[in-house]
């Protein structure tokens, strides 16, 4: 499974994000969104307000606010009971949902005392006093919580009064009903995360009922030797027409039953425990509707995320098979194998059974509410398509998401994946083959914050994402970003597609015929284009040691070199080369090593090139060094200066000093980086979990890694100067849980990796190892770094950052380089 992003695009850059729309106002926490099909407007519930936008822009000024705010003598009482008056004394919208054709309905924390209110659509006020929310909405921001209007009936499942038990409800019409407590406690500690309604009734040849379908992740029941999680993610399911029992199971559901959603690593025997969020797809039929899900682990400071998806066929294929049995001893529970009752425990009405005068779930007899009652729990897991999440991927922790189809010029219908993450970043993705590939990842805040909601206009063409601090609108695909063939082919963006000069959104395109895409294998149709290179010349001094940079743009590609047009081969220890993700270093030059260095990106079996340089190494670097036509000066290291004794012997002098730790260095390293951001206006940062990244703003310097070690950080450097042309940043490994499917293109023989202890330097903020890879790879020799050039205005603070990363490069080689345990084996 490819799951590197191929491009990633950074808040800061107009380039990166362009077309990209936001609303703020003195609100927080968007999280409540509400958009339907053929909707011109987006409403959106935060804390004590909600707004209706207008959906093509939602940055016009023309958005209607409705001001709800918990009464100041409601926030002393919240206050009172003991709550945080940071977070849960406020008014947080949980819910808002259309009631009828003319009203909404939205529910609200109300500061520790829920209440729900009808807004008058048209006018876009509240049309009436607030009612009772307690059997409704939670009462805090965070708790789980799922609901559904259906037909004007409220189902909601939460944990609703403090220290109660979860629970399913509907509300309306009497009798509402509920889950059942005992003798079986039906739900456990059940976080809610989402619910759907499939309409099964519909072209249904049994006379089926619409069925109700609640995700969660409990306490687990079923402790057998299998897996001893703790804690299991669960798809529970009620039918629509349920009235409860007449004796039995009265005013409780008659009709529910659930089932373990399995979404795990099989060769491992590895399973994501936690349910985060749940997108609904609905097929052309109600039976071809897909649960997407987002998985998580239970250790909150491992990060890692799976995405599984379900066909409702095998939902219910659990619910038909047999049903667990809980032991008189309490805990255990195994698989029931008696004599089973008739009418089938836990089905909806059908015309089997109103043929035997069953017409409502009052009538049906006590022995099958009885076993209901305490058989909910479901034998059969649930299993992922082709048994195995469509995408693993370690230190990202997605939260929701959104999938959107659309077709390729091949005539086939693609899912396209947009998930967010908990540091606000979107990943877009396109499932080809059962596999995702990320086409590109986009950030979409300065400031880190998780994705709270996602949502797709396919009339506006936007996706929608509710933030903490702002909801904000993208197109839903942005080809322009793809300034060459080859990065319009490689994006394999079902959008996008290559007419010869530009990348191209189809969709414009009513004549198709020129067009180029290739999604299935992301490798043809820009054989005829060609790229110009750059030719960069450089005079180096015999025993030197020198890297040769070369940026991919590309996160999946591997760069090869050729010496003189020979491919180089096997960068050993003794050949005098090495690789690394930055460029090819040449280890003690000899004059024989002079000549033309082109670099070449190869991904998916195509090879562009990117770069070429002619060296010259000469015994005595002339005074003045023959630079025929360098667009730029070097700006950051200009090599003249760089190579001469005077400044060779201040840099090992300056080394020397160094020597003192590298983490005095790196602290060094983040003190002018900060420094650099602050004065420097144009350079802004985003500080992740585990990377320090500067945003550049040049379409080559994007950050690439290298794809071919599974289970450890891959930690890389980009070009780097504080004008936001480059940065430094830590790319962790990703896991691919599908070794036996297709491999990623063949990386050019490399010397052995060794990683970096995960104690070299313990910095917080997770930034202890922000060191480059070619650190892992280079571990003999000093180097200089010559800088390819590209940038137009410096700063000396700058400067002397690029100085200071030179010498963390430098003292590298004094670095013991020590395995680290993999990262997978939490
Ligand atoms: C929404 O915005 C679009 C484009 O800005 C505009 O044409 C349209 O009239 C607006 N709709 C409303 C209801 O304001
Ligand atoms: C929260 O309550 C404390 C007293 O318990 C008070 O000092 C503080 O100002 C309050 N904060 C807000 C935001 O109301
Ligand atoms: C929708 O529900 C609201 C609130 O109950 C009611 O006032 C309104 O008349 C209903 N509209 C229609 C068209 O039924
Ligand atoms: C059940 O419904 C059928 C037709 O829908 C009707 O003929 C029958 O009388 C009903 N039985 C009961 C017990 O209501
Ligand atoms: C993709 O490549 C495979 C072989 O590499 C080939 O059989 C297949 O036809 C290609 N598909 C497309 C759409 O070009
Ligand atoms: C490299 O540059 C030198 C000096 O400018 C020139 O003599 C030589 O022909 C160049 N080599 C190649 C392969 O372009």
């Amino acid at each position: 499974t490819v799951v590197i992003p191929l491009l990633s695009f950074f808040s800061s850059l107009s380039s990166g994000l362009q077309g990209c729309r936001r609303f703020q106002s003195s609100a927080v926490n968007y999280n409540t969104m509400l958009l339907e099909a053929d909707s011109e407007r987006l409403y959106v519930g935060a804390r004590g307000a909600v707004f209706a936008l207008n959906a093509s822009d939602i940055s016009a000024s023309s958005a209607l606010t409705i001001e709800w705010e918990a009464s100041p003598e409601q926030k002393r009482q919240c206050l009172l009971k003991g709550k945080d008056n940071k977070t849960e004394c406020f008014n947080h919208i949980r819910f808002l949902q259309r009631f009828n054709s003319t009203h909404l309905y939205m529910c609200g924390t109300h500061a520790f005392r829920p209440l729900c209110a009808y807004i008058n659509e048209k006018t876009f006020v509240m049309s009436s006093q607030p009612e009772e929310g307690r059997d409704k909405c939670p009462y805090g921001p965070t708790t789980g919580y799922t609901a559904l209007i259906i037909d004007q009936e409220m189902y909601t499942a939460s944990q609703f009064e403090f220290r109660s038990f979860p629970d399913i409800r509907r509300n309306s019409p009497s009798p509402t009903l509920k889950t059942e407590d005992a003798p079986t406690r039906w739900l456990n500690e059940a976080d809610f995360v989402g619910s759907a309604l499939v309409r099964e009734s519909l072209g249904s040849s049994t006379g089926d009922d619409d069925k109700i379908y609640f995700f969660f992740t409990e306490k687990s029941q079923e402790q057998t030797t299998s897996y001893s999680h703790s804690r299991v993610t669960r798809v529970a399911r009620v039918c629509k027409g349920d009235r409860g029992g007449r004796l039995t199971l009265q005013k409780r559901w008659t009709s529910f039953l659930k089932a373990r959603l399995l979404c795990s690593l099989p060769e491992y025997d590895f399973h994501f425990n936690m349910l985060r969020s749940v997108f609904v797809m609905p097929g052309h039929t109600p039976q071809d509707t897909l649960f997407y899900g987002i998985f998580g682990l239970e250790w909150k400071n491992v990060k890692a995320s799976a995405v599984c998806r379900f066909s409702l066929s095998e939902v219910q294929k659990a619910f038909q098979g047999p049903y667990m049995e809980n032991q008189n001893s309490g805990f255990k529970w195994k698989e029931y194998t008696g004599k089973i009752p008739d009418p089938r425990p836990g089905t909806c009405i059908t015309n089997a059974l109103r043929a035997r005068d069953i017409n409502v779930s009052t009538s049906l007899p006590d022995d099958v509410l009885d076993f209901v009652r305490r058989h909910p729990l479901m034998s059969q897991q649930v299993q992922p398509s082709d048994k195995r999440p469509l995408l693993f991927r370690k230190t990202t922790d997605y939260t929701h998401m959104a999938v959107h189809t659309s077709q390729g010029l091949d005539g086939q219908m693609y899912h396209i994946l947009y998930m967010g993450t908990d540091e606000g970043w979107l990943h877009k993705a396109v499932e080809i083959e059962g596999q995702l590939h990320i086409i590109e990842e986009l950030q979409l805040f300065d400031e880190p914050q998780p994705v709270n909601s996602v949502l797709i206009s396919a009339k506006q063409m936007s996706v929608y994402v509710g933030s903490p601090s702002g909801v904000v609108q993208l197109s839903l695909s942005n080809c322009r970003r793809y300034t060459s063939c080859y990065d319009c082919i490689l994006a394999r963006d079902p959008h996008c597609a290559w007419n010869g000069a530009q990348c191209v959104d189809i969709m414009t395109h009513t004549d198709r015929s020129t067009l180029i895409q290739d999604i299935q294998n992301g490798s043809r149709g820009c054989e005829n284009t060609q790229d110009d290179v750059a030719l960069r010349y450089r005079s180096v001094r015999v025993g030197d040691d020198v890297l040769l940079q070369c940026e991919l743009s590309s996160n999946l590609a591997t760069p090869i070199w050729t010496l003189g047009g020979h491919e180089l081969q096997g960068y050993g220890l003794n050949s005098g080369f090495r690789t690394g993700t930055d460029g090819l270093l040449i280890i003690e030059a000899r004059q024989d090593q002079s000549g033309l260095y082109s670099c070449y990106s190869v991904e998916n079996n195509i090879k562009v090139a990117i770069v070429s340089y002619n060296i010259t190494i000469c015994l005595d670097l002339p005074p003045p060094p023959p630079r025929p036509p360098p667009p730029h000066p070097g700006p950051l290291l200009p090599h003249s200066e760089l190579l001469s004794p005077r400044n060779m012997q201040a840099m090992y002098l300056s080394l020397i000093t160094i020597l003192g730790g590298l983490c005095v260095v790196l602290t060094v390293v983040l003190v002018y980086v900060g420094f650099c951001l602050r004065v420097g206006n144009r350079g802004k940062y985003s500080l992740r979990t585990a990377a320090a990244a500067y945003p550049n703003n040049k379409r080559h310097s994007r950050n690439r890694k290298q794809h071919r070690s599974s289970s450890h950080m891959e930690l890389k450097t980009i070009s780097s100067n504080c004008n936001g042309n480059g940065f430094l940043q830590i790319v962790p490994g990703e896991g691919h849980p599908s070794p036996n499917k297709e491999p990623p293109p063949p990386a050019p023989p490399l010397p052995p990796t060794v990683q970096l202890p995960s104690s070299v330097c313990d910095i917080p903020n997770g930034l202890s190892a922000t060191l480059p890879s070619v650190l892992r790879r280079m571990n003999s020799n000093s180097y200089m770094l010559l800088r390819q050039s590209d940038s137009e205005n410096t700063s000396p603070l700058c400067y002397s950052f690029a100085e200071e990363l030179n010498r963390i490069l430098e003292k590298r080689k004094h670095t013991q380089l020590l395995p680290r345990p993999d990262e997978s084996s939490v």
